[in-house]
C-alpha cells in the first residue's frame, strides 16, 4: 500500500489463539507475553472492542490524573492522548509498560484470555466500555475507510457480513463482550456502558473517579466533564487523534470524531439486517443479563 506521506506498509489480519491482529502493528509473541506481566496495584486497563469509545476513555482517564486541569494534559502531550495512554498490545508497548513509572494506565482491545492473570487476583483494576453493537458495527464501518491498517470494506453490506462473521481486527463482539462479562467477578472491574456516557456522561465520570480512588473537588468533576464532551474534544487536536500520522489514518476520508450519538445503526441498516441482527443478538447474548439503549431518542 503506497499512502501519500510516502510511507509504504503492508498490513493483515493475523489470527492468533482465537484473535485477530493485524500484521505490522501487533507481534504475536509480544501479545503472548503480556499474559505474565507482573501487575501493580495502582495499573488500571481500559478495555474496549474497537469502536466503543476508546479515545474517550484516554481523555478521561487523562483528565482524572490531571483533576481536570486540560492545559496540564497538553502541556505533557506533544502528540496525541494515544501516546499517554497507549494501547498493550500495540508492538514495543509492552516493555515500555514494564519500565514505566506508576500509575501505568493503558486501553487495550484484546480478549480477556490474553490479558495478564494477574488481573484475575484482583490486581489492578479494570473499566470495561461496552457500545450498543449496531452503532460499533457501524463506526467500524466508517473507520475502515479512514486507518489505513484495515481493508477498506466494498461497501455496507460486505462489511456488515465482515463483522458478522468476527472476520475483523478484534473478531466477533459478542465473544469479546462475553469473555470479559463472565470474567468480571474475579477482578477489580468497573463495566460501563457508551450510552450511559452519553446519556449523562457527569455520574459516568463521577462512577470512575470513585472507582479509581480520584479525590476531585466537584469543580475538578465538572471539567473533566465540561473537557471529555463530543463537542470539546472534537476542537483539541490531541484529543481526536489528529496528530496520529497519515500512514495510519486517511484524515482526508474522514474524521475519527465521526458523530459520537446513538442509533446511526438505523441509517445504514437494512430491514433484513436488523432483522438478522436482532436474532444473532438474542442469541448470543440470552445468557447475559446485558441491555442496550439503541435510540438516543429513548433517553431524550
Ligand atoms: P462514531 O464513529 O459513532 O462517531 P474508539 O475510540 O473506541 O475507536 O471509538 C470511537 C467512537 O467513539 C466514535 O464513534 C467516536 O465519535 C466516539 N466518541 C469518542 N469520543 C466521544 C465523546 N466524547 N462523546 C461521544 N462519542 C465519542
Amino acid at each position: 500500500m503506497d499512502l501519500n506521506d510516502g510511507k509504504t506498509v503492508s498490513y493483515a489480519l493475523v489470527p492468533h489463539k482465537g484473535f485477530n491482529l493485524i500484521n505490522g502493528i501487533h507481534d504475536p509473541d509480544d501479545v503472548d507475553q503480556i499474559y505474565n506481566l507482573e501487575i501493580r496495584d495502582s495499573d488500571v486497563f481500559a478495555v474496549t472492542y474497537p469502536k466503543s469509545g476508546t479515545i474517550w476513555m484516554q481523555q478521561i482517564l487523562l483528565l482524572l490524573e490531571a483533576k481536570g486541569d486540560v492545559t496540564a494534559i497538553s502541556k505533557h502531550n506533544t502528540k496525541s492522548n494515544a501516546d499517554c495512554i497507549p494501547w498493550i498490545e500495540l508492538s514495543g508497548c509492552r516493555e515500555a509498560f514494564i519500565a514505566a513509572p506508576s500509575p501505568r494506565w493503558r486501553v487495550t482491545h484484546l480478549q480477556h484470555h490474553f490479558m495478564p492473570a494477574a488481573l484475575s487476583q484482583r490486581k489492578g483494576k479494570v473499566i470495561y466500555v461496552a457500545r450498543n453493537p449496531k452503532d460499533v458495527l457501524v463506526s467500524y464501518f466508517h473507520f475502515h475507510k479512514v486507518a489505513n491498517m484495515l481493508e477498506t470494506p466494498k461497501d455496507f453490506d460486505d462489511f456488515f457480513e465482515k463483522f458478522m462473521r468476527g472476520d475483523v481486527f478484534a473478531c466477533s463482539w459478542f465473544e469479546h463482550i462475553k469473555t470479559w462479562y463472565s470474567n468480571k467477578d474475579d477482578m477489580n472491574m468497573l463495566f460501563i456502558t457508551y450510552e450511559e456516557m452519553v446519556q449523562d456522561l457527569h455520574s459516568a465520570v463521577r462512577k470512575m473517579s470513585l472507582f479509581l480512588g480520584k479525590e476531585l473537588t466537584e469543580e475538578q468533576l465538572a471539567n473533566v466533564v465540561k473537557h471529555s464532551t463530543f463537542h470539546n474534544m472534537r476542537k483539541i487536536p490531541q484529543a481526536n487523534y489528529e496528530q496520529v500520522p497519515g500512514y495510519l489514518l486517511n484524515h482526508h476520508q474522514g474524521k475519527f470524531m465521526r458523530k459520537g450519538t446513538i442509533g446511526d445503526w438505523k441509517n445504514h441498516f437494512t430491514v433484513a439486517q436488523n432483522e438478522r441482527f436482532d436474532e444473532v443478538f438474542h442469541r448470543e447474548m440470552q445468557d447475559f443479563p446485558l441491555s442496550f439503549i439503541w435510540d438516543i431518542r429513548d433517553i431524550e
